[in-house]
């Protein structure tokens, strides 16, 4: 795995590194096929992100009628819960922009009915992107890390570590005591790009962990971003993340 690293003084200049190259990617992608799909990751560290790409500075270089949102995972609850990654995505940037409706992609997630919740997205994948592999292929896949190592809701020690057959799973957490839906790994290897935007000390030690055996060749794959299986990674970090990493890594 190819990690590409780059490193950002503070999280103002990282979310407005991130908001530039996701611009960029749009471009890039609109210039190919003529839209742009992107799976937007959940949690806390994307707000900012969001918030600066529905701000004058950014919004407008951003064709937003030809974007296509979609969700990384989501949490087994409605979704105007406070714990709703579509939520947090549409009070900081989808009530801000001319997106389509039909353009965005909630993830249902019933945990009374969560595979089937799970069978649905992956119908919407396969009738909204073009398909490699026989996996729905994003444009992006916008990605946070836990500081278990997990991204999406791939947690270490769940069953979905091991899907390779369905794009969409259904996932239980233990340790939330929670349900989830999640993109599986045959879908992060198959996008365009893969960007992980990780802020703050709490995640220097997973990318310690994580990019210094990538770079010192450790075999020991303990954590599930490890098990992303493909040739380049996107990494944007701000200095706090970063801190543990050494000139090597970096
Ligand atoms: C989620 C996310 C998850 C997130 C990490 C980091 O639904 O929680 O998709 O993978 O990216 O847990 O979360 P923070 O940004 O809140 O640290």
């Amino acid at each position: 795995m190819g990690n590409i690293i780059q490193i950002f003084q503070n999280s103002d200049a990282l979310a407005d590194a991130v908001a530039k190259r996701w611009i960029e990617l749009a471009e890039l992608s609109i210039e190919r096929s003529g839209a742009f799909h992107v799976a937007l990751s959940g949690g806390s560290t994307p707000k900012r992100l969001f918030q600066l790409l529905a701000q004058p500075e950014y919004s407008p270089k951003v064709q937003w009628p030809k974007i296509h949102i979609y969700f990384g995972d989501e949490r087994a609850v409605p979704l105007d819960h406070a714990d709703s990654n579509y939520r947090m995505a549409k009070e900081a940037l989808l009530d801000h922009v001319p997106i389509p409706a039909s353009q965005i992609h909630p993830v249902y997630a019933d945990p009374d009915n969560i595979q089937e919740c799970a069978d649905q997205y992956a119908q919407v994948l396969k009738q909204n992107l073009a398909s490699e592999n026989n996996f729905p292929q994003f444009d992006l896949c916008l990605q946070g890390i836990g500081n278990d190592g997990h991204t999406a809701s791939l947690f270490p020690g769940t069953g979905i570590l091991n899907e390779r057959q369905r794009s969409v799973a259904e996932v239980y957490v233990e340790k939330l005591e929670s349900w989830r839906i999640s993109i599986t790994f045959p879908v992060l290897e198959i996008a365009r790009t893969v960007l992980f935007l990780v802020s703050g000390d709490g995640k220097a030690d997973i990318l310690q962990k994580i990019l210094q055996k990538a770079l010192e060749g450790e075999g020991d794959v303990a954590f599930p971003v490890q098990r992303i299986d493909r040739k380049e990674i996107e990494w944007f970090l701000d200095a706090a993340a970063a801190s543990k990493l050494s000139k090597e890594a970096r």
